[in-house]
């Protein structure tokens, strides 16, 4: 009788919006996954699990990455940041989310966790982007509800409150 060979499990540190958390996955276990199944954050949507819609947008040491496609053993050398951790300390939306809101860049809201990481992160490389950089920055998330209109007016809206903002970040 072949025995039934079980399933190694990792035992790894994964710090997520300054939290460190420790658990048990095997290798193959997706860092969306572990960040929904595992640590309860299911701020993080996952779509398409092929790194096509960008719904499961994390930031890994500031720099978006597809949840669906980093393994959660390789996440623990990364500062993962997930939607969950982008309000301030005292639970005050940033100037992304509060753009979204004020130009109703969302509708279902599904896609809008990994616009919303996506958006913070290119806003730090690109503080006052023109309407094509903004474009340009969106690019890589797909949302079957807005038609991007309202979205890109968003992250037009986000640089002017993040530049009126003090101090500068
Ligand atoms: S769920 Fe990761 S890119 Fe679509
Ligand atoms: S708001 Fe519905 S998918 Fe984007």
């Amino acid at each position: 009788m072949n025995e039934i060979r079980r399933e190694t499990r990792h035992e790894i540190r994964l710090r997520v919006n300054g939290v460190t958390y420790e658990l048990r996955v095997p290798a193959r276990r997706l860092l969306s996954d572990a960040l929904r199944h595992d640590l309860g954050l299911t701020g993080t949507h996952v779509g398409c699990e092929h790194g096509v819609c960008g719904s499961c947008t994390i930031l890994a040491d500031g720099e978006p990455v597809r949840a669906c496609l980093l393994l959660a053993v390789a996440a623990t050398a990364h500062e993962i940041t997930t939607v969950e951790g982008l309000a301030g300390p005292d639970g005050e939306p940033n100037a992304v989310q509060r753009a979204f809101a004020e130009c109703h860049g969302l509708q279902c809201g599904f896609c809008t966790p990994g616009f919303l990481t996506t958006v913070t992160a290119g806003l730090r490389r690109d503080p006052c982007p023109t309407r094509d950089a903004a474009r340009e920055m969106i690019a890589g998330n797909l949302c079957r509800c807005t038609g991007y209109q309202n979205i890109v007016r968003a992250v037009e809206r986000a640089a002017e409150l993040e530049s009126a903002q003090e101090p500068a970040r």
